[in-house]
């Protein structure tokens, strides 16, 4: 099939916000900004930032990302309730292209024990949200939650009254990720044949993947018309999670020949969002994913590996180069040049100026001094590592006494604003006592809510990636600190340390807006 003879699908990325909502996924602001740019880059048609009414730091985050998308619509979540709508509609108003989504439930279980309302009384409810989204803003999203238990008859009457009240575009969720591919398919097929004015929407299909069936769900939703997809980078979302973008978009890709529709997403940037995502979620890609996964194009059998040396696609139904994964994965040793490792940064897709092209230099001849075998993942930890330090702390030397006679102690220098501080402390095991020594020097309340290393390579000497989740006692705010270094311990504080600069830095610039406040409330007395 031609490309002149295919739909184009709307992808709609919701990784900012059903993403979001999964436990333990909160993302700080900056991460939020960094994945709604890329997303953008990637050829994303609409980007849910995230439920404006639901903190003010979800309003923050939807309106930033509205202020800065160049080309892919910002939507903002509403439920059916007034001040929900009106706030998504502020978050959003200041974008190029904005959506309010508005969604009730409409199955007999949510409206008996959720809702506590009559069928009625949920289709007055609709007709009012909608039109009073509509009137705010002209592209207005619809769903029905819990659609795929909803009895058919009445879900046509909801789907009827939304359009009617201006809604342009329906979501038929499988919120609880019960539909098998067939009766999704039928389901949209019987609304949309049975709703009169059907034709004036265009219609969704949303799937969370509790029996595993989210991506088959949502391509059956487009044999039954639906036309837009809500999809997660790595399948991130509530519970089990929602269908994955990365695995949606590549059937398109790799089975045109039996799936009649194509999207606007430049694959070459999948490998990089799943690797953005994972990193701000802390939620580490299974070996195994389709698609992003570690070993989703690794061959280890010598049946395998002897049929793809012959020619790759006896075991290869897609190039890796095609989501962005680089073919040669052993690049470097410590006798690369300059030229090579600013050529490698921008096949990784790192675009750097001189300044910081040389600083990740010089910590990459740090780590060939260490480490034989420079792999890409190598390079991107330790990318990624320097542009997550802070400035105003850093590690600069660590002593642990680890082992079976205990107590564990740990000897560390901070530098702190330039001046270098030096304590020892003692903790139940290494990881704690260096915790309490960067505790002892950066005094603190935070609570640790997240450690976690993986090993970025394979190998005893693979760089440990650690990521360190805090929340801020003041303010409740989340922020994650990530280092990486073949030492797991030192990347352990160095992932503390950016942890706790993050919310000193949040601190400060707090209290600088609070100055700033008083400075003009003078001024105006004045
Ligand atoms: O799963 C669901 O029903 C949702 C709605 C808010 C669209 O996420
Ligand atoms: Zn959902």
């Amino acid at each position: 099939m031609t490309s002149a003879t295919k739909d184009r699908i709307v992808i709609f990325d919701t990784t900012l916000r059903d993403g979001e909502q999964s436990p333990g996924a909160t993302m700080s602001f900056e991460e939020k900004l960094e994945i709604a740019d890329l997303l953008d880059a990637m050829g994303v048609d609409v980007i849910e930032a995230g439920f404006p009414i639901a903190s003010d730091g979800d309003f923050e985050a939807v309106h930033a990302i509205a202020k800065r998308l160049k080309t892919s619509i910002v939507a903002g979540l509403a439920r059916a309730i007034p001040a929900d709508i009106d706030r998504a509609a502020e978050a959003v108003r200041v974008a190029r292209r904005g959506r309010i989504h508005t969604f009730v439930s409409t199955s007999p279980i949510h409206l008996a024990h959720q809702m506590r309302k009559t069928e009625d009384q949920v289709i007055e409810i609709i007709a009012a949200t909608v039109e009073r989204a509509r009137n705010l803003i002209d592209d207005v999203e619809w769903s029905a939650m819990d659609a795929t238990r909803t009895p058919i008859d009445y879900l046509c009457r909801c789907v009827e009254t939304a359009i009617r009240a201006g809604a342009t575009t329906i979501n038929l969720p499988d919120t609880v990720g019960y539909a098998t591919p067939d009766e999704y398919q039928a389901m949209f097929r019987a609304v949309r044949e049975r709703v009169p004015n059907a034709d004036k929407a265009v219609f969704s299909a949303h799937c969370h993947d509790d029996l595993g069936l989210a991506v088959a769900n949502s391509l059956a939703g487009l044999a039954g018309g639906a036309r837009q997809i809500e999809c997660t980078i790595n399948g991130l979302g509530e519970r089990a999670g929602n269908a994955a973008l990365e695995e949606i978009v590549m059937a398109l890709k790799t089975r045109g020949d039996s799936l009649p529709w194509e999207c606007g997403i430049d694959t070459r940037m999948l490998m990089r969002a799943s690797k953005l995502v994972s990193a701000a979620s802390s939620f580490p890609v299974q070996f195994n994913k389709a698609i992003v996964g570690r070993n989703a194009f690794a061959h280890e059998s010598g049946i395998h590996q002897d049929g793809m040396l012959k020619n790759q696609q006896t075991y290869e139904i897609m190039t890796p180069e095609s989501v962005g994964v680089q073919k040669t994965s052993l690049v470097m040793g410590k006798h690369s040049g300059r030229a090579a490792f600013k050529d490698k940064l921008r096949q990784l897709g790192y675009e750097f100026g001189d300044n910081q092209i040389e600083d990740a230099f010089v910590r990459f001849k740090a780590l060939a001094d260490r480490k034989k075998h420079i792999y890409d993942e190598d390079i991107e930890a330790l990318v990624d590592d320097g542009i997550a330090q802070s400035d105003r702390l850093k590690v600069r030397a660590l002593t642990v006494i680890a082992g079976t006679m205990g107590p564990q102690s740990a000897t560390l220098t901070l530098d702190v604003a330039g001046h270098h501080q030096t304590v020892q402390a003692t903790g139940n095991g290494p990881v704690d006592a260096t915790f309490n020594a960067i505790k002892a020097i950066v005094p603190h309340d935070a609570k640790l809510l997240l450690y976690q290393v993986h090993a970025v390579t394979e190998g005893t000497d693979a760089q440990a990636e650690v990521s360190v989740r805090l929340e801020d006692a003041a303010t409740g705010r989340q922020v994650t600190g990530r280092s990486a270094d073949p030492d797991t311990l030192v990347a352990s504080a160095k992932a503390y340390v950016a942890a706790v600069g993050r919310i000193q830095q949040m601190a400060a610039s707090k209290r600088l807006h609070a100055q700033h406040s008083d400075q003009v409330k003078v001024d105006e007395q004045v």
